[in-house]
């Protein structure tokens, strides 16, 4: 038995300067290992509450005290002893000690970083790297960087309604060469907006995000940069979208209020939809209709789903009760993965079984506030999700799960198999 033997809570800053927890955990054995828990903007109405502090006059009520306080005394109380080995129950009684559906008395924050702080530190135990401790497999994928380079909506204070616009290098044979191809395109790119005199100011995920025309912009703009970059569109490099669309979605319509004001139906979002696949390499589209809107969804999934990549992000928030119930409604037929949308590792690994089983793909993503913590590029190979959405080829924080990824690459040597086309063979 691997026992836990101390927590120890800290109040830390994420990438936009905000308050958030780190969590250290310590074995008898003395090994050690800290987890730092990151944190969401344009976040689903069904996460798990991340527990912040509200004390206007520290960090603006941001502070995260109280889970810190949480972490340091009733968790410890409550788990001090658990074998470290055996996340499931450690989880179970993170949970139950909590009480709530929504963990919202001890904090999301302050449970995953306990959560995650034991499994990093069992790695360590075993000397070896997380991905292996998360997993009895002895092949392992890397995953195709979905790389987040133009910005808008509640991500970026532009006229772009939409969120993200992602380069995916799903046709090159390895992660470092995929990776090279993106970020040489990021820097294509900031050519392309500079000529044209748009800023090349970067946003929370690192990607640009000027002023533009229109929504429309970003996919002629991706296209051009991934020709000069010297990579052929649709054939080693497509688009993914987050619309990220509920935080645009008003009394049953979509409205385009950062952009020209317009309003959408479902009916005619699909029609965007389907028309974009058509003029762009678009592969996958996140949330490309609001959580609230389950009929839209539900008449879309098989119209557009043999088209492309339907990802349910804020309509899923990793939550296996809710991802089963989507599931049985017929919505997506993708969930993106974010661990502290629900709070513990073991319910992340449950709803990727959920995605397995129903033959759902699952991307790994980080949130748009990060810290430097890299657990995302460990699970991403441990799982086998094929998948990884991260950010830009810029800002430190995004870039540590990148290094991490490169850093495993070489680790594995022959064993690394890059996901590549096969992580969207229903759609390529
Ligand atoms: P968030 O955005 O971390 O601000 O929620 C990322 C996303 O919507 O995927
Ligand atoms: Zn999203």
């Amino acid at each position: 038995m691997s026992k836990l033997t101390h927590l120890e809570g800290l109040e830390v800053l994420d990438s936009r300067g905000n308050p958030t927890v780190q969590v250290t955990a310590t074995l008898a054995s003395g090994a050690r290992a800290s987890a730092r828990i990151p944190s969401g903007a344009s976040t689903g109405m069904n996460e798990a509450v991340e527990l912040r502090d509200k004390d206007p006059k520290r960090f603006l009520g941001k502070g995260v005290r109280k889970a810190v306080g949480h972490v340091n005394k009733d968790i410890l109380n409550a788990v001090k002893g658990f074998d470290a080995n055996d996340q499931a129950r450690l989880d179970e009684e993170l949970k139950s000690l909590d009480g709530t559906a929504n963990k919202g008395r001890i904090g999301a924050n302050a449970i995953l970083g306990v959560s995650l702080a034991v499994a990093r530190a069992m790695a360590n135990e075993k000397q070896v790297p997380l991905y292996r401790h998360l997993t009895d497999a002895d092949s392992y994928t890397l995953p195709v960087p979905m790389v987040n380079v133009l910005n808008g909506g509640e991500h970026a204070d532009n006229n772009v309604d939409i969120q993200e616009f992602m380069l995916v290098p799903a046709g090159f044979k390895t992660f470092s060469e995929a990776l090279r191809a993106v970020t040489e395109t990021f820097h294509a790119l900031k050519a392309i907006l500079s000529k044209k005199g748009y800023s090349t100011a970067v946003g929370d995920e690192g990607g640009f995000a000027p002023r533009l025309k229109s929504n429309k912009e970003p996919m002629q703009l991706l296209v051009r940069a991934i020709e000069k970059a010297g990579y052929k569109p649709g054939k080693q490099i497509w688009i993914a979208i987050d619309a990220a669309s509920s935080e645009f979605y008003e009394k049953g319509e979509y409205v385009f209020s950062q952009s020209d004001g317009s309003r959408k139906s479902s009916a005619q979002m699909r029609k965007m939809w389907a028309s974009w696949a058509q003029s762009y390499p678009l592969i996958s589209v996140e949330d490309a209709f609001s959580e609230e809107d389950h009929a839209g969804w539900q008449k879309a999934t098989p119209k557009l789903g043999d088209k492309m990549q339907l990802v349910g992000d804020d309509l899923f928030v990793t939550n296996p009760a809710i991802f089963k119930q989507g599931i049985a409604e017929g919505l997506a037929n993708s969930i993106l993965i974010k661990l502290n949308q629900i709070g513990t590792l073991t319910e992340t690994l449950e709803c990727i079984e959920i995605a397995k089983t129903n033959k759902y793909t699952y991307i790994i993503s980080h949130r748009s506030g990060e810290t430097s913590d890299t657990t995302i590029a460990d699970l991403a190979v441990a799982t086998a999700s094929g998948q990884i959405k991260t950010g830009s080829t810029c800002r430190g924080e995004r870039i540590a799960k990148y290094n991490r990824l490169l850093e495993i690459e070489a680790e594995l040597g022959d064993k690394a198999v890059y996901a590549g086309r096969s992580a969207f063979k229903r759609w390529l």
